[in-house]
């Protein structure tokens, strides 16, 4: 090992010799590179990942013994480190569409519509209303008062990280989250525009959209358009991604979550919870069953009862199933399920365990839970808040 650094010194050495002028560039890359080389050869089985993390443990661990020593020996997570990058994932810098190409122009303009009220028929609500951007994209309410003061059936989810989800809606009946932002516009029980020509010519008659839809859309014929506008709000949708000390964690770094949210994260894994929130949204990648071992409303305490995508295919496999809702900023997004029925967080995990892994989880199982889901919380840049 130290025989192949010095060797690799010399190289250097004789490397920066020979290049001249542009030594700087090639003296500090090969530094980084030459010790992970040789690696391998030293300690055959640590081929793959643990190139990276290996050599800081022992020296971690060692200095803490040395402080803490017999009464609070250190836990050692280093199998919980690998085993959770294998569940999960980090989140992308924005959810990318390749029929929608996000670009500067578009972002502007979704933005300016996300939070115009020029949406909804009596100018009184935008998206923001109800997925508002200070409170984590949503507004804490069990369900939300529409434009002509009726209410829906499900409860706000969240715009945050939504564009990365396999489909849209509790339910999954759109694709994306293109499709999805032509739905809220018309539909009565929220903004209530009485048809996309109705909306185009609101957008027509305004000198700011016709400036930035032209901006947006540059080699469009007609750029105010409503398939122009579901772009336009959806790029600025893909947008909003939600980084937090999780994916520090993910991509490395496993001093970003402590011990106690360490054990958090333990719990969550072998209380089962995997199977159905994992992936880098612990959600968001499949449809489920709400209740595989009771009927959920004994515990949620509905007043009505969903059946879930039963009503999108028609087909008696889908009763009750639901999309499996992401736990990105979950510990900001009360209340709870899709149909805002829990309103504290404590209960919803118990129901979770009772109803989907028929396991009933003492408090301090839950408040463990509660704790890890909480390094979920990230943040939405501000310049694309306000
Ligand atoms: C009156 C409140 C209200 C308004 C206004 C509203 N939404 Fe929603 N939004 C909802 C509700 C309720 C749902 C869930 C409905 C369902 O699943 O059946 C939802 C679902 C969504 C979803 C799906 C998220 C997921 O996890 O599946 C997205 C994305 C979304 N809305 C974006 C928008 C956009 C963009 C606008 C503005 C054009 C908008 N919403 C306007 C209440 C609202
Ligand atoms: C078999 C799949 C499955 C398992 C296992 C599972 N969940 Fe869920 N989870 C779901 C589904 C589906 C929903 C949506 C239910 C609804 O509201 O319709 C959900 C909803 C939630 C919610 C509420 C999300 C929101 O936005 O309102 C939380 C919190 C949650 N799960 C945590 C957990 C925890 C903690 C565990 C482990 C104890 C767990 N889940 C196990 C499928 C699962």
């Amino acid at each position: 090992m130290k025989k192949a650094l010095f060797f690799s010194m010399i190289i250097l050495a004789i490397a920066s010799c020979d290049t001249g002028e542009k030594t700087k560039p090639t003296v500090t890359e090969p530094i980084v590179t030459e010790p992970i080389v040789t690696e391998p050869i030293v300690t055959e089985p640590i081929v793959t990942e643990p190139i990276v993390t290996e050599p800081l443990k022992p020296t971690v661990t060692i200095t803490d013994t040395s402080i803490q020593n017999s009464e609070n020996p250190p836990k050692d997570f280093s199998e919980l480190d690998a085993q959770a990058r294998v569940f999960f994932g980090s989140l992308p810098q924005l959810a990318a569409n390749s029929n929608n190409p996000i670009t500067d122009e578009k972002v502007i303009l979704g933005k300016t519509l996300y939070f115009d009220n020029i949406l909804s028929k009596n100018q009184t609500q935008s998206c923001n209303t109800c997925h508002n951007l200070n409170t984590y994209g949503v507004d804490n309410k069990s369900f939300s008062e529409g434009n002509d003061g009726r209410f829906g059936e499900r409860n706000t989810p969240t715009t945050l990280n939504a564009a990365l989800h396999l489909s849209q809606f509790w339910d999954g009946r759109e694709p994306d989250v293109e499709a999805q932002v032509g739905v809220p516009v018309l539909n009565p029980d929220e903004m209530a525009m009485a048809s996309e020509e109705d909306v185009i010519d609101r957008l027509e008659n305004s000198d700011l959209y016709i400036d930035l839809f032209e901006d947006a859309f540059p080699l469009d014929q007609t750029p105010i358009s409503f398939a122009n506008m579901q772009k336009a709000i959806a790029a600025f949708e893909r947008k909003l991604i939600t980084p937090s000390k999780f994916d520090a964690y993910m991509n490395g770094n496993n001093q970003a979550l402590n011990e106690a949210e360490k054990e958090g994260l333990n719990t969550f894994i072998e209380a089962g919870c995997t199977t159905c929130h994992m992936g880098p949204l612990l959600g968001g990648s499949m449809y489920q069953k709400f209740g595989l071992h009771a009927d959920y409303w004994e515990y949620t305490k509905s007043k009505k009862i969903d059946l879930g995508r039963f009503d999108v295919t028609g087909k008696e496999v889908d009763k009750y199933v639901f999309k499996v809702p992401s736990l990105r900023n979950i510990s900001k997004t009360a209340p709870y399920f899709h149909d805002g029925s829990v309103e504290s967080i404590h209960e919803s995990v118990a129901i979770m365990a009772k109803v989907q892994v028929d396991k009933e989880l003492t408090p301090e199982e839950i408040e463990r839970i509660v704790l890890f889901m909480e390094t979920l919380t990230g943040e939405v840049p501000t310049e694309l808040r306000n």
